[in-house]
């Protein structure tokens, strides 16, 4: 077997951009869809895989396709995405799309010629870091979203520029987002290799599993309105303070979810208005990412949350909204290729995972299968998320066996 390119105990792949995105400030890497670093991993990745005779396409949502030999139907499509949430690890995608074209190095080095249409796709602001909606490449691809909807888009930061207006500042013509059906009818099979995510395959005997299923997840906007006022001035019974009604329903989130066994519900981002240390805000908002193993069961988590969010406003003299962001229902990856991959690779384990992805997506259209590399911090989105040198060189190679099978 020739051997997986290595440089400085990285895949090559990743280390050509272990610079790209670094985050001085929060730590990580910071690498948000079509800003400066984004657009650079697009720029190495289309490089990369004209390196390897790939022949590269654009597609109408801004996901990056590369061909080995022609296009065609019924494909096996490799892939991940590039970009990360704010000060994220270095594995959470970029590990996928390396190992997709590493995997058809090692098969081009053996003198093997695809039987099939064969291509590594990179998906488009999978984290919703930017936008606010994960997976939109995906989910504007397949029609799960409204593309009216994904192009109004607003970017969290304070610019505020729309998703419309970032696809036309990068040659996506805004009127042509949206379901792509020749994109997607020429997916035969979708497969994203991903880092692991959790403690899943830690203490196993395997530093490679294929996925089972995704939790049912979301994400809501909770906003909050009170009334600003002064912050020496006003007081404490004469205030109607949204941040008050903001922390005491944040600790009901915890509190909600952790009564429920095993469901997740997270604040990571609160926005407070006008946002002055001497000023009571006038509005809080926070965003609320909630999951369970079930649809019903995440339902019922967000209306307990709400419920009580709602209460501890009420009790401050507040008032709330709660809007649906983004739903992605529970994942069941097909049990035929799942099981399929899992018998190929000598009986590799199989695995949930708490995290979203674009196989999840694609999972409602086409034969979707996922592969995860052992993650030994257990961590990720951070940067301590992490992949041993051998654990991801051995991703690589179930990867190429698998494609060997499949092509
Ligand atoms: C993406 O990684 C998610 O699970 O939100
Ligand atoms: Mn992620
Ligand atoms: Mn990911």
């Amino acid at each position: 077997m020739p051997a997986v390119a290595v440089t400085r105990g990285r895949l090559t792949g990743l280390h050509e951009i272990v610079d790209v995105g670094r985050d001085r400030a929060r730590g990580g890497y910071s690498r948000h869809v079509w800003q400066p670093a984004e657009i650079e991993l697009r720029a190495w990745f289309v490089e990369r895989a004209e390196r390897l005779g790939l022949g590269v396409e654009h597609d109408r949502n801004g996901n990056i396709w590369a061909w080995w030999g022609a296009p065609g139907d019924d494909a096996v499509v490799v892939g991940s995405h590039l970009d990360s949430v704010p000060g994220g690890g270095e594995y959470d995608g970029p590990l996928g799309v390396v190992s997709a074209l590493d995997a058809i190095a090692l098969l081009q080095s053996t003198g093997f010629t695809p039987g099939r249409p064969c291509a590594v796709v990179v998906f488009a602001e999978e984290e919703g870091s930017r936008f606010g909606v994960a997976c939109l490449g995906s989910r504007l691809m397949t029609g799960a979203i409204d593309p009216e909807r994904a192009g109004a888009l607003a970017d969290a930061d304070a610019d505020g520029v729309r998703f419309a207006e970032a696809a036309e500042a990068n040659g996506i013509a805004a009127r042509h987002l949206g379901r792509d059906d020749a994109a997607l009818g020429r997916i035969g099979l979708f497969l994203e290799l991903h880092v692991e995510q959790g403690r899943g395959l830690i203490g196993l005997d395997s530093p490679v599993a294929v996925a089972s299923s995704i939790l049912a997840h979301g994400r809501w906007r909770i906003d909050i309105a009170g009334e600003a006022n002064h912050a020496g001035a006003t007081r404490m019974g004469d205030r109607r303070d949204p941040m008050v009604a903001a922390a005491r329903g944040i600790v009901a989130v915890r509190d909600a979810a952790a009564a429920r066994g095993d469901d997740r519900a997270t604040v990571g981002r609160i926005h407070a208005l006008p946002g002055g240390t001497n000023v009571i805000p006038s509005a809080v908002t926070t965003w609320l990412d909630a999951r369970s193993a079930r649809d019903d069961d995440t339902r019922d988590l967000v209306a307990e949350i709400t419920a009580r969010v709602g209460a501890a406003a009420a009790a401050e003299g507040c008032s709330v909204t709660v809007v649906e962001e983004s739903w992605s229902g529970a994942v069941h990856f097909d049990p035929v290729l799942r099981d399929g991959l899992a018998a190929r690779l000598g009986g590799i384990p199989a695995l949930p995972t708490g995290a979203g992805h674009d196989a999840g997506i694609l999972a409602a259209h086409v034969p979707t299968a996922m592969l995860f590399v052992r993650n030994p911090s257990g961590v990720s989105h951070s940067p301590e998320e992490h992949a041993t040198l051998d654990d991801a060189v051995a991703g690589v190679v179930a990867l190429e066996h698998v494609l060997r099978g499949l092509l």
